[in-house]
């Protein structure tokens, strides 16, 4: 699914940068222009963020225990 429609880039995208180490939107916006244009697309790309980063923590919990 698009989550930012101004810079065709969707929720994969963003969950694989946030994998390999962007942790907020700053971080974010260093590997893909997400919210540099309207800027609608922020929330949305801040949650995923934050829910991909409750999953990762999650399946490293599940490994541990
Ligand atoms: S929809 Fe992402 S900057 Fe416009």
């Amino acid at each position: 699914m698009y989550v930012c429609i101004c810079n065709a880039i969707t929720d994969k995208e963003i969950r694989q940068a946030v994998c390999q180490g962007s942790k907020c939107l700053n971080s974010l916006q260093k590997k893909l222009p997400v919210g540099t244009e309207c800027g609608s697309c922020s929330c949305l790309a801040k949650q995923l963020i934050a829910d991909t980063l409750d999953e990762l923590e999650n399946s490293r919990n599940n490994q541990v225990a």
